[in-house]
């Protein structure tokens, strides 16, 4: 089941799957994470959550319209390769089209980009280093 959820909700998950657990979950916080226009999404597992997502409504470079940037994406190891990561962005994706955005982004990292080009997004960068996940693409996809 997904919900929209607060950003305390998430935090946790941010640290476990993208920082391997190293820092503490109030290390996670984004500057946009409370700003207005800034969705949080998570997957839940008979109550458990186990996949998120945070979207901000972030313009970039020359792409018009209103664009949000996707932040955070991250499933917990056990259900990996099991859809739920798709089937979350696919949601963010329809609620985005339905709040007239016009495209998302994000920086994704390169042992992900297969998961963001199934979903329809493609390269718009060079390759370039985000410490300390290591080699990152910037990830574009058009809502309408
Ligand atoms: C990337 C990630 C969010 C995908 O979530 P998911 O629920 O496994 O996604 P789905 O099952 O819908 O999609 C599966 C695709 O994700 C990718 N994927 C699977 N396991 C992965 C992993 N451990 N790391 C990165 N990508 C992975 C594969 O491309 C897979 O597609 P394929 O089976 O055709 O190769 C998840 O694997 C994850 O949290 N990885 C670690 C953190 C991370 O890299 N987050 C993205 C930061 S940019």
């Amino acid at each position: 089941m997904i919900r929209f959820i607060s950003v305390n909700d998430v935090l946790p998950l941010r640290n476990t799957v993208l920082r391997e657990g190293k820092l503490k979950p109030n290390d996670m916080r984004y500057p946009t994470d409370n700003a207005e226009g800034t969705l949080h999404l998570g997957y839940y597992i008979k109550g458990e959550l186990v996949s998120i997502l945070s979207l901000h409504l972030q313009p970039y470079g020359k792409f018009t319209g209103e664009g949000y940037q996707m932040r955070g994406v991250a499933t917990i190891e056990k259900y990996r390769g099991e859809g739920i990561g798709t089937k979350l962005l696919n949601f963010a994706i329809v609620y985005l089209r339905g709040q007239k955005a016009n495209y998302i982004w994000c920086n994704g990292r390169r042992k992900a980009l297969r998961f963001y080009q199934n979903a329809g997004f493609e390269i718009v960068s060079p390759e370039f280093e985000l410490p300390p996940a290591g080699p990152h693409y910037v990830l574009y996809a058009k809502i309408q």
